[in-house]
């Protein structure tokens, strides 16, 4: 069984019968204190603000009706929504709240507080169950690399070990860099222990002395299950690299995880970033808007086996008129690639000018911009591909 903090636990046990009372007085013997705060907020401000702004699409949609129904029965819905949208863990990072403009709007800046407000109670009525179980991970202090290839004295693996949690033996690392306002770190990867690892919905949070921890403002891991057989290889999360705005070197980086476990036979594959696994589905759109590119500027190292630029991102096959072949490539390509935050893709990361630690990098933002833009066009369609 897994173990965690999990919504739908919240819905069984908390919720249990509400969904029946749509929009109407509250049967007070079934609720907390903390649960009727929670509550209130909803009816008073989240839910009216959702309804005049969301409801339209996200009521009925397929796959995006993550509020469907009204009242408690949209709340419990939402909060049970998979992958979330409502993160109890982190509430700011929410991505009702995070999600800015897209086929609909991004919520008025105004409503935001409300629905952070409501989200805040709920975080609070769960705190209030017994059931809850926090999987945090012990604190590491970020060490930076500062040359060289990871490894390196001068380029130190970061280790988080999940012992604590109960996976003996896993850990996490990652190379750290730090960048002006953020941590820049690479080759973030999980490395399953000797009863393999299972892992759902990891969370950075740095813990800045004196004031509040802070989650990932994108909470972009929310979609990540990864299932690691003993003996596994270690596997890449979302392509391995990433940006945390506004964590700094000089804080304490702990991770918080939906669930925690050893290896779950029962589970279906590998498990891993689910738009990943699959690999391109859309060669035509990556033939027109980006493969030129990756030859012209990556290829030299990335597609030449003896370089060991190869065996960090493989582009081997990039120029083959085989299209089992060049799939294999932009396969790989793709894993270096962040669709739920397009521009912060390793393979816009890596070459980028102020990235000191990749042999090669664009001379300036404008020729950067001028790889990262066809680019996108790709990887938004893999994204968005069915
Ligand atoms: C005109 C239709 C429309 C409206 C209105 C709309 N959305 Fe969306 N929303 C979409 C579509 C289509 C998608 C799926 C594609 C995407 O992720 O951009 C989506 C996706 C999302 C997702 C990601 C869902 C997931 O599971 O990945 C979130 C979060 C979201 N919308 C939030 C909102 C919020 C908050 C509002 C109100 C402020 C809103 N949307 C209003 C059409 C809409
Ligand atoms: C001059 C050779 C060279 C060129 C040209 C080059 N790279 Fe690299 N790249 C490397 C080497 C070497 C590594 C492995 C470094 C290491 O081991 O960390 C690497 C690593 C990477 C990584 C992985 C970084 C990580 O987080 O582990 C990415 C992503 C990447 N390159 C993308 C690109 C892209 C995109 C281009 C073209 C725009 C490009 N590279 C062009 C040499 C090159």
């Amino acid at each position: 069984m897994l173990r965690g903090l999990g919504l739908g636990l919240l819905s069984t046990l908390a919720f249990g019968c509400v969904g029946e009372i749509v929009g109407g007085p509250v049967n007070t013997e079934e609720q907390t204190p903390e649960q009727l705060v929670a509550i209130k907020a909803w009816t008073d401000n989240a839910e009216p603000a959702l309804r005049n702004a969301c409801v339209s699409c996200h009521a009925s949609q397929l796959n995006i009706n993550f509020l469907p129904g009204e009242g408690l029965a949209m709340r419990e819905a939402l909060l049970a929504w998979a992958p979330a949208v409502v993160n109890l863990d982190a509430p700011s990072s929410s991505r009702i709240l995070t999600k800015g403009p897209h086929s609909g709007p991004a919520f008025a800046s105004d409503k935001i507080p409300l629905v952070l407000d409501w989200i805040q109670k709920e975080k609070i009525a769960a705190g209030s169950l017994e059931e809850e179980i926090i999987l945090e991970s012990p604190a590491v202090r970020p060490q930076l690399c500062t040359g060289g290839v990871p490894g390196d004295l001068t380029c130190p693996i970061n280790t988080i070990p999940l012992d604590s949690m109960g996976l003996v033996g896993a850990t996490i690392t990652f190379v750290a860099q730090p960048t002006e306002s953020a941590l820049y770190l690479q080759r973030i990867t999980l490395n399953p222990g000797p009863s393999g690892a299972y892992i759902e919905h990891p969370l950075f949070v740095t813990f800045p002395t004196g004031v509040e921890p802070k989650p990932d403002t994108l909470d972009r891991y929310f979609n990540v299950k990864l299932n690691l057989a003993a003996g596994a290889a270690p596997a890449m999360i979302q392509g391995g690299a990433a940006v945390f705005v506004g964590f700094s070197a000089l804080d304490d980086i702990r991770i918080h995880f939906k669930a925690v476990d050893v290896f779950q036979a029962e589970d279906t594959g590998p498990g891993t970033d689910p738009g990943a696994a699959a690999g391109c589905k859309v060669l035509e759109s990556f033939k027109a808007n980006a493969r030129g590119l990756l030859q012209t500027s990556c290829a030299s190292c990335h597609a030449n086996p003896a370089n060991v630029a190869s065996s960090a991102v493989s582009m081997i096959g990039l120029d083959s008129p085989d299209d089992l072949v060049l799939k294999q490539a932009c396969d790989q390509i793709l894993l270096r690639t962040n669709r739920q935050d397009i521009p912060n893709s390793s393979i816009f990361l890596a070459p980028a000018p102020t990235n000191a630690n990749h042999p090669f990098r664009f001379a300036d933002a404008g020729q950067l911009e001028a790889f990262r833009t066809p680019v996108s066009l790709w990887i938004t369609d893999e994204r968005d591909a069915p």
